[in-house]
């Protein structure tokens, strides 16, 4: 299984920024063989980026897109137009989900239409504060879960990169987040797998990469990869500062015993 490192860099950086910051990234990281470095720039940066970027060192993702190929939507873009510049595709959010109202149903959609463009899909989910503290984690987690994956037949689901991000431990939204124990992560991965398990069997369960996102930074990096059910971070504010990246990067190659291509 391979580890993956995905920086989602939201709404930051100019197109001229973003690409000053990969060149900067481009010269600290080397290719590995089993760890995947994915960045997720602007929208307005992805062109000039996938232009500049080695794809063996670095790939880049969208944030978001809309789930039809082509057609009368205003502002939208779609997986046919973003193929031939990214790798992946974040879907899913909590951003695009609290802020900009994107429901289960949209989501399977953009999943499924990201797999059928060959742009492979990073699904996130997790539950908010007030339903974890109602109790509401596993059902929230099933939902999101099984209702994100509901497009997908099942000799895809292993394709899906599945991040488990607890919305109260995202940063960036005017209330402080709340760092998440590396134990609540354990056991919310490895509920993932249970999930997994119990709809598409176990070898598929095995093979779906779980990701971790929600305030990562190179100091508690390791915490959280050293999970058995972690396969990965989605890492959005340390991801902005070159060396705190590159540190996380360093740290996944370490824990996860990778080597140099
Ligand atoms: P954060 O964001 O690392 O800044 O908490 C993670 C994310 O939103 O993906």
């Amino acid at each position: 299984m391979k580890t993956y490192i995905i920086g989602n860099w939201k709404m930051n950086f100019t197109v001229g920024e973003s690409s000053l910051y990969l060149h900067k990234l481009l010269s600290k990281v080397r290719a590995y063989r089993d760890l995947e470095t994915v960045v997720a720039p602007s929208l307005v940066a992805l062109q000039t980026l996938s232009l500049q970027t080695d794809r063996r060192k670095i790939k880049l993702a969208c944030q978001n897109f809309f789930y039809k190929d082509f057609g009368s939507y205003t502002g939208e873009v779609s997986i046919s137009q973003l193929r031939s510049l990214v790798d992946y595709a974040i879907v899913g959010h909590s951003e695009r989900r609290y802020i900009f109202g994107e429901t289960d149903k949209d989501i399977k959609k953009k999943v499924a239409a990201a797999l059928r463009g060959g742009v492979t899909p990073i699904l996130c989910i997790g539950e908010t504060d007030s339903e974890r503290s109602f109790g509401e984690t596993v059902d929230v987690i099933r939902d999101q879960l099984l209702g994100g994956l509901s497009d997908v037949p099942k000799e895809d689901i292993s394709k899906v990169l599945i991040a488990y991000e607890p919305v109260w431990a995202i940063s960036g939204h005017g209330q402080p987040a709340r760092l998440a124990s590396p134990l609540d992560v354990a056991d919310v991965l490895k509920l993932v797998r249970n999930i997994l398990r119990e709809a598409f069997g176990s070898k598929i369960s095995e093979e779906t990469p779980l990701l971790f996102g929600g305030s990562v930074r190179s100091l508690n990096a390791e915490s959280y990869l050293s999970l058995r059910d972690c396969n990965g971070l989605l890492i959005g504010g340390a991801s902005l500062i070159a060396p705190e990246f590159t540190d996380i990067i360093e740290i996944a190659k370490r824990v996860k015993n990778d080597r140099v291509i």
